[in-house]
């Protein structure tokens, strides 16, 4: 039923109040069914006219009728009646169809370019470098950052106290005196706890490789960096030789650096392989020439060579941690660090650059 202004007969402020919330209610509700130009100026001259509007009624039946004493009372509400309906009025002009003007769009202007995101370097790198081993049969797998001494160095065959711990000193987790050392907590120096892993949930035959991130204490320089990446690999089976290693890593290094690269296997020391070597690849700088541009080749110190990884055997005590039988298995194990390898590949000069997070330089690699 639509809203007509009633006669008032009780004045005080409570009835008063009633009256103004059923008017705001009614407007309220015509307001809103307003579609076209003759819906809203029948709203407005319904309300507003001069002759006959509500708010002349309301002057009318509510002001002019009001008993003297209660006329400042009436006075006041219908001025405010006043303003918020012709507020609501206004208002409701914006609801007619047309009135809004459509957004201009000019179809001739460029587009917003998102920018896209590029992989980052190092982890485009070590994706490399793992599908080079996974083309080889080699499947993945990962493991916590944060190890137990235990998998860190006791079954790598480091034992307590023993000085090669010193060249991977790391971050230990605090408050732990009361735990066996073996169960204490520390940032991985490097993914071969990894290995452990995987060969005390799987017998042999094994070929995983394991990226990841490690941690040392390294003060940060233009090679070295506290935080940086792995990819370790690891072979077990029955007459897995020291020939199989070769012609596997000579194989990746190919694979990475290109089919002209050589290798050489340098005598080196790790506690978990026996015997151990160090990989070098001929100079990719200098083609392993030893002189670039009439002078020494600076990134080979003028050898012809550059140190890229490390290798061994896996020694029989490191088998004796995770049950298998060093008499009917043998293996080979290596580990790279990605940085490294990313260094050489994209000419890059600072290991920082990779972790500074300046888009300049990460977005040459998109
Ligand atoms: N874990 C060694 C390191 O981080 C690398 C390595 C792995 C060497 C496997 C030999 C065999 O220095």
């Amino acid at each position: 039923m639509a809203y007509s202004v009633p006669k008032l007969t009780d004045w005080s402020a409570d009835s008063l109040d009633k009256a103004v919330a059923a008017l705001r209610a009614a407007l309220a509700e015509e307001t809103k069914s307003v579609k076209t130009e003759a819906d809203w100026k029948a709203l407005r001259d319904r309300w507003m006219a001069r002759k006959n509007g509500v708010l002349t009624q309301i002057n009318d039946l509510w002001l002019k009728a009001a008993p003297k004493d209660a006329k400042r009372e009436v006075g006041r509400r219908v001025n405010e009646i006043k303003s918020f309906v012709e507020e609501a009025i206004a208002n409701a002009e914006s609801l007619k169809s047309g009135v809004v003007p459509a957004p201009e769009i000019d179809i001739t202007l460029p587009g917003n370019r998102r920018k896209l995101g590029a992989e980052h370097p190092v982890i485009k790198t070590m994706n490399e470098i793992v599908g080079v081993f996974r083309n080889l049969g080699y499947s993945v797998e990962e493991g916590p950052e944060i190890e137990t001494d235990y998998y860190n160095f006791e079954a790598l065959n480091f034992p307590p106290n023993h000085p090669a711990r010193d060249t991977q000193d790391t971050l230990v987790i605090a408050n732990q005196q009361n735990k066996p050392l073996r169960d204490r907590l520390l940032l991985r120096t490097h993914t071969s706890p990894v290995q452990i892993r995987t060969m005390e949930k799987q017998r042999p035959p094994v070929r995983v490789v394991c990226p990841g991130k490690v941690h040392r204490n390294d003060a940060p320089d233009a090679t070295h960096s506290p935080i940086f990446h792995q990819v370790e690999g690891l072979a077990v089976d029955t007459n897995i030789t020291f020939c199989d290693l070769k012609g596997t890593l000579d194989h990746a290094m190919k694979a990475l650096f290109g089919s002209s690269v050589k290798t050489r296997f340098y005598p080196s020391f790790f506690p978990f392989t026996e015997p151990s070597a160090d990989v070098q690849i001929s100079c990719i700088f200098c083609g392993g020439k030893g002189q670039r541009d009439g002078g020494p080749c600076r990134n080979c110190k003028a050898s012809g060579w550059i140190e890229l990884l490390g290798c061994g055997m896996v020694d029989p005590n490191v088998f004796g941690f995770v049950d298998y039988d060093a008499k009917k298995v043998s293996g080979f194990a290596f580990g790279m660090g990605v940085e490294r390898i990313a260094i050489l590949k994209y000419g890059v000069d600072d290991i920082q650059l990779f972790f500074n997070g300046d888009v300049r330089f990460l977005e040459q690699f998109g």
